[in-house]
């Protein structure tokens, strides 16, 4: 951080340990060259992290199999390949004019650990909320509707990926085979979109906002997600949900 950022006094102090799954997330801070104190937010991402990621994206692609479904999750070889993409994944969305952390670079450290380096935001993961305005869902779909016209897909929409500050941020796409017909993706990404907040925010109103952007034909592809994204340990919603959500797309 001294020799790339210029920055003095550096900090490396690790965040919300227990939540992350794939990397260390890290607040970086120091004096820049002006003296003024800066923050970045770093991940770290090491050997067993990208071996987690690959067993994890595995094991979604079995599932899809076993249902007769397209599996549509990439696997990395190298540590550098997931900071990589990560970074360039980032830069797309950046460029895009999405809100989110703004990207600086990906470094070595050591062995088979990297460090990314972004923007550090000043939000809140909506996770972290009890409940969450319609403007908000709505801003989300249409950054989502954004992205999928220009074919970038997320991968990997969870509670955690999206942030609230001054505006919505998406974070962190995930990384979904090049391969895959476009069709799939936005189903997918859309299957995990209105899952996200089911937690938060009444069923009726996310469709509603949902209906907005997306055809019937679009909703109805992502309730064929909805079993595979309601066993992802960090999106939450019961039975009961899900069934009344299937109907809906349905219709
Ligand atoms: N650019 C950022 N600035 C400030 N805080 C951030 C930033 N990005 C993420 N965070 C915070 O750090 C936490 C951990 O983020 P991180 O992306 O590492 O983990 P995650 O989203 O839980 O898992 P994954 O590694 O699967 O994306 C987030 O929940 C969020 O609160
Ligand atoms: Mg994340």
């Amino acid at each position: 951080m001294t020799a790339r950022f210029g920055l003095s006094i550096v900090s490396v102090r690790p965040i919300d340990i227990g939540v992350s799954r794939l990397s260390l997330p890290v607040r970086i801070t120091g004096r820049n060259k002006r003296g003024k104190k800066t923050r970045y937010f770093g991940k770290i991402m090491s050997y067993s992290d990208m071996l987690t990621d690959r067993s994890i994206q595995l094991l979604k692609n079995v599932y899809l199999q076993i249902h007769a479904k397209r599996p549509l999750f990439g696997i990395f070889e190298t540590t550098e390949e997931m900071a990589q993409d990560h970074f360039e994944r980032l830069e797309t969305l950046y460029r895009l004019g999405i809100p989110t952390a703004k990207p600086y670079g990906y470094y070595w450290l050591r062995g088979q650990s990297w460090l990314v380096v972004t923007e550090y935001l000043d939000a809140k993961p909506i996770s972290s909320f009890h409940e969450i305005k319609p403007e908000i869902v709505d801003m989300v779909f249409r950054y989502l509707y954004r992205m999928h016209r220009k074919r970038v897909f997320h991968g990997d929409l969870k509670p955690d990926n999206i942030m609230v500050g001054d505006t919505v941020y998406i974070l962190d796409i995930g990384h979904l085979q090049k391969d895959v017909p476009s069709r799939y993706k936005l189903a997918y990404d859309l299957a995990c979109l209105l899952c996200c907040f089911l937690e938060f925010c009444p069923i009726d109103d996310i469709l509603t906002l949902a209906r907005r952007y997306y055809a019937p034909q679009s909703l109805e592809a992502a309730a064929e997600y909805i079993d595979l994204v309601q066993m992802r340990p960090d999106i939450h919603f019961n039975d009961d949900t899900k069934k009344k959500l299937l109907v809906s797309l349905h219709h």
